[in-house]
């Protein structure tokens, strides 16, 4: 047991992709392997999306958190390389559905290629997913993501009925996250559990760890909406109010915001657009409700980490509380 005078200092990002830098590679080689078609046009978005970047963070939580659990076998490299699919998938889809033409620091493939081609690619990506868990011949490990998927399509489209509605409340919005970012995340953590066999008490901490994280990460990303910039995090500023999306930031400042404020907030949800982005980010900043967010965000962290507390202290399981730290400190 190590006295709480030693603990080490949180690991940075880089130690972290380091740690899995074997596996990372492998995951890599199988991504360009897997998106392989004799439809030229599906090469050409699936490459531009992949070789834009992106954090890579699902299929990190998902080698990590079998490492972690003491994976020997093969299938974590699959796991992970579908995880990634899926998530590319949704957002070939997402950036069509909120006409954004700015990720990872580029065009995005629906102003590059037009909407139809980035839906139908979108599909490709997913469907190659299900072909790769077909091959892994796990029956749970299709459950549990034919279930993920299933939910982040009823996440998109609960989203969907909230947009221009200012009614919306805390809850219905965290039902949202829950559905369409949290769910991914806790699958890509669960799958490690159900590769290394574990009992259903390890299964369900290592699944709520990815939740929580996944809950506290959409949290931050709706701050950063207002926050950030396009130069940092590689995605407009400011998409969510364009769109009328009443995503936390706005749904507090409107609660105990003067009633100036909340009328101002309202009808930018109702109305949608950029106009009125400066008033709405200075209502969000001096009502609080930045914070408030932040601080939510921070909470869902914690128990993140909290979800670790069975786990054999490795640096593995250091790493996944890192991962919950920088899923609340990110900038990008
Ligand atoms: C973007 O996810 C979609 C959200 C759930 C907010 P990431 O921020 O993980 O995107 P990449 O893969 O790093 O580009
Ligand atoms: C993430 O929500 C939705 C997905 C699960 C794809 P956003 O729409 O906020 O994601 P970004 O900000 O465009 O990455
Ligand atoms: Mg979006
Ligand atoms: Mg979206
Ligand atoms: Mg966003």
């Amino acid at each position: 047991m190590r006295s709480p005078l030693e603990t080490p200092k949180p690991m940075k990002l880089d130690d972290i992709y380091a740690l899995i830098a074997d596996d990372m590679q492998q995951v890599n080689a199988c991504i360009q392997a897997r998106l392989q078609s004799d439809i030229v046009l599906i090469n050409q978005i699936g490459l531009h999306i992949i070789n834009s970047g992106g954090k890579r963070l699902r299929p990190v939580l998902h080698l990590l958190a079998a490492r972690a659990l003491g994976y020997t076998g093969p299938y974590h490299i699959n796991c992970a390389t579908l995880i990634e699919f899926i998530h590319t998938a949704t957002l070939l889809h997402d950036d069509v559905v909120d006409s954004s033409d700015l990720r990872r620091g580029q065009d995005t493939a629906n102003a590059l290629w037009g909407n139809e081609a980035s839906v139908l690619v979108g599909d490709f990506l997913y469907s190659r997913a299900f072909q790769m868990m077909v091959e892994i011949g796990n029956m749970r490990i299709m459950a549990i993501l034919a279930d993920a998927t299933n939910t982040i399509a009823e996440g998109e489209v609960q989203q969907l009925l909230n947009i221009h509605d200012p009614e919306t409340t805390q809850e219905r919005y965290l039902q949202v996250i829950h559905d369409k970012t949290a769910k991914l995340f806790e699958s890509a953590t669960q799958l490690a559990a159900v590769l290394t066999g574990q009992p259903a008490t390890t299964e369900t901490a290592i699944a709520r760890y990815g939740m929580h994280l996944g809950t506290a990460f959409q949290l931050v990303d709706d701050v950063l909406d207002y926050r950030s910039s396009s130069d940092e995090i590689g995605k407009n500023i400011g998409d969510d109010l364009a769109e009328g999306k009443p995503t936390l930031p706005l749904i507090h400042a409107m609660r105990v915001g003067t009633p100036a404020q909340a009328a101002l907030i309202r009808q930018a949800i109702e109305v949608g657009g950029r106009e009125h982005i400066t008033a709405v980010q200075q209502a969000i900043e001096s009502t609080g409700a930045i914070d408030y967010t932040a601080r939510l965000a921070q909470s869902e962290a914690d128990k993140a980490k909290a979800c670790l507390a069975g786990l054999p202290d490795t640096a593995y399981t250091q790493a996944l509380h890192a991962l919950a730290e920088f899923s609340v400190n990110r900038t990008y």
